[in-house]
């Protein structure tokens, strides 16, 4: 069952204030003997906040993922993670060790989501920024099921995605990802899932990598009423690195790197093709991690983050 508080208020809350606050984040950083190494990697626990009539409750829960139940059925930590890298049978002999290996050359990556709670359509997800996600019932906090967005059945294939979607007044959501490995051509792709559900999801564009072998690592983006910002920053993943992580026993967190020599870029929507930017050329950080707004203002777009 869920821990449900009355929680306890020194100051007043406005009775107007109603609704639920749903969060996420780390919330279980060992298992049996076996602990996680960074603050990333902590089973994700499930918070939310109900204020009605000037009173708060809380309420939290244990996102039951596919990572959770291993972890617990085994009672040590057997899925990796982003700064933890597990070997789930030390046992194996080296002809099962090296196929193994192939089959992480895709990274079956954990679906541990921890990063935050976005909505598709009418239903609730906690999500990180891999290809799975986890409906999640935003009331009782109780996990409905795991859902991989890496599927060909899918109209949108994907290896990773942000936990930072935006929403337009009607409710659509839109996000982005990127396709690196096992999905045909290597780009990032901006779609769309439809307030209503009896609509699909649909791609609205896809941009190329300027440099195939490193995408730029990216957190989230901007929106304005027509346009979509994006800035491919010098933060990159390095796929060499990532596709030989599991067998070089290195956790998937040491597979990004700051490119100091590149500038970033703004890629306009038309592949290939790109915005002047005037990103600072003395900045020596063209790296943003969260978007906190953008708005267009006659010619000019400015862009927060
Ligand atoms: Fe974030």
């Amino acid at each position: 069952p869920a821990h449900i508080y009355k929680t306890k208020i020194w100051w007043s809350v406005p009775p107007w204030l109603q609704g639920t606050l749903v969060r996420n984040g780390p919330g279980l950083f060992s298992v049996g003997n076996s602990e996680y190494n960074h603050w990333f990697d902590g089973l994700s626990l499930i918070h939310s906040f109900t204020f009605h009539n000037g009173e708060v409750t809380y309420r939290s829960k244990y996102l039951k993922s596919e990572t959770y139940k291993s972890n617990t059925k085994a009672d040590r930590i057997v899925v990796s993670e982003f700064g933890t890298m597990v070997y789930p049978d030390p046992c194996k002999n080296i002809f099962a060790r090296t196929m193994t290996h192939f089959r992480n050359i895709v990274p079956n990556f954990t679906d541990n989501n921890l990063i935050n709670i976005i909505r598709y359509g009418q239903d609730y997800y906690a999500s990180s920024e891999v290809n799975y996600i986890n409906q999640i019932d935003p009331l009782t906090l109780e996990t409905v099921g795991r859902v991989s967005l890496y599927t060909s059945k899918n109209h949108i294939a994907l290896n990773l995605a942000t936990a930072h979607p935006h929403y337009d007044k009607d409710g659509n959501t839109f996000n982005m990802g990127t396709a690196i490995i096992g999905l045909g051509r290597p780009k990032y792709i901006i779609f769309k899932v439809p307030a209503n559900a009896s609509e699909s999801s649909k791609v609205l564009t896809t941009i190329p990598f300027r440099s195939a072998l490193y995408p730029s690592y990216f957190h989230s983006f901007g929106m304005t009423e027509n346009y979509i910002v994006f800035v491919e920053q010098s933060f990159k993943l390095d796929i060499v690195k990532l596709a030989t992580a599991y067998f070089r026993g290195v956790n998937w967190g040491s597979c990004l790197k700051f490119d100091e020599k590149d500038r970033g870029a703004l890629p306009a929507s038309s592949p290939g093709l790109y915005l002047k930017s005037s990103l600072p050329e003395t900045s020596t950080l063209p790296c943003a991690s969260h978007t906190d707004s953008a708005q267009k203002q006659q010619n000019d777009m400015i862009y927060d983050s």
